[in-house]
C-alpha cells in the first residue's frame, strides 16, 4: 500500500508530488463517503485526536473536527482563550499534558511561524499544521489544488494568480509550493509593499497590474488583507487597495475569458472581491470549504496509518 513520505504534515514544503497525488486519491474516496446517507467510516476508532487552536478559526477548526468524527476518531478540542495558557503555561507543557491523556495526533493552529516544526521535535505525537503565523497552511493549499483539479480536470499546466497580501499569507506560500509541485504556472499580484522581495526565487512571476494578471490566468485566488498581521500601513487606504486589486463583476465580465474565482475565507466582502463575484457561478469558494473535509479526512487517515 502507498504511504506518505512524512510522519507529520508541517508544510507543503516537506511533501513530494506523489504525496499530493496520494492525498487526492484518498480524498476522492472520502468525498464519495461523505456524500452517502451514512457519512461515517470506522477507520480510526482506535485513534484520539486533539484540535489545539491558539488562533481563531471557523473553516479549518470545524472541518478538521468533522473529518475526525467522520473517521470515527475520538476528538478533544482546546482553545487557548479558555485554557491554562492564560495562567502562563508553556506550549510544550500544554501539549505534553494533552498527550498524557493518551492522545495520538495533534492538529494545531498557532500565531508563531514554525510552532508545529518546533513541537514535532519535542513531543511524541503526529502533528498537523492547521496554520502557523505567516508561514504555512498546508491543508488549505491541498484543498485549493484539489478544488482546481475538480473544476478544471488537472492542476498541471494551469495558470494560477494569487492576488493580495502575499507577504503575510501562509495560504500564499503553501499554495505556491503545492501548485509548483504539480506543474502549474503561478503569478502573484498585489501592491509592491505586500510582495516579498525574494518571491521570484520560489519560481513565481510578479504582476502588479491586476487586469493583466486576470487576463493571463485560469484561476484567481483572492486573498484577504490580514489586518491582524499588519504592523504598519502597506497601502494608502482600503478604498485605494480595492480600486487597484479588488475584483468586481464589471472587471470579471470584461476579461478575455471566463476565469475561476477562489478565496480561502474569511472574505472581506467589498474589499478583495464584491459579493456578486463571491456568489457568482465562477466562484468555487464553497466547493473549497466542502472539499476541506475530504482532504482533511485523507491527511488524518494517511498519517494515522503511520502511527498504528
Ligand atoms: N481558510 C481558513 O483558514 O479559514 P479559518 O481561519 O476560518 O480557519
Amino acid at each position: 500500500m502507498s504511504e506518505l513520505s512524512v510522519k507529520h504534515l508541517l508544510g507543503i514544503k516537506y511533501l513530494n508530488e506523489k504525496d499530493i497525488q496520494l492525498i487526492f486519491e484518498t480524498a476522492d474516496h472520502f468525498k464519495e463517503v461523505i456524500n452517502r446517507s451514512i457519512k461515517k467510516v470506522p477507520s480510526l476508532r482506535d485513534i484520539t485526536i486533539a484540535n489545539v487552536f491558539f488562533e481563531n478559526s471557523t473553516r479549518t477548526k470545524l472541518s478538521f473536527e468533522l473529518a475526525e468524527k467522520r473517521l470515527s476518531a475520538d476528538v478533544i478540542n482546546f482553545s487557548a482563550g479558555q485554557s491554562s495558557v492564560k495562567k502562563g503555561e508553556t506550549l510544550i507543557d500544554t501539549v505534553n499534558n494533552i498527550l498524557a491523556m493518551k492522545v495520538d495526533m495533534l492538529v494545531m493552529r498557532h500565531p508563531n511561524p514554525g510552532a508545529g516544526i518546533f513541537l514535532s521535535k519535542h513531543v511524541n505525537a503526529a502533528i498537523i499544521n492547521a496554520g502557523d503565523g505567516a508561514h504555512e497552511h498546508p491543508t488549505q493549499a491541498l484543498l485549493d489544488s484539489y478544488s482546481i483539479r475538480e473544476k478544471l480536470g488537472d492542476v498541471a499546466g494551469k495558470n494560477v494568480v494569487i492576488v493580495g497580501d502575499i507577504l503575510h499569507s501562509r495560504v500564499a506560500l503553501s499554495n505556491i509550493f503545492a501548485l509548483k509541485l504539480q506543474g502549474a504556472n503561478v503569478k502573484v499580484c498585489g501592491p509592491k509593499t505586500l510582495l516579498p522581495k525574494h518571491i521570484a526565487s520560489l519560481g513565481v512571476e510578479v504582476e502588479t497590474n491586476l487586469r493583466k494578471a486576470l487576463n493571463w490566468c485560469d484561476v484567481a485566488n483572492m486573498l484577504r488583507i490580514q489586518n491582524e498581521r499588519l504592523d504598519i500601513s502597506y497601502f494608502p487606504s482600503t478604498r485605494e487597495y480595492t480600486q487597484q486589486f479588488g475584483v468586481n463583476k464589471a472587471l470579471l465580465n470584461s476579461l478575455d475569458k471566463e476565469i475561476v474565482i477562489m478565496h480561502p475565507g474569511p472574505i472581506n466582502r467589498g474589499v478583495e472581491i464584491t459579493s456578486d463575484v463571491a456568489d457568482s457561478k465562477q466562484s468555487i469558494i464553497l466547493n473549497q470549504v466542502e472539499n476541506g473535509v475530504a482532504i482533511r479526512m485523507a491527511v488524518i487517515y494517511l498519517l494515522a496509518s503511520k502511527i498504528k
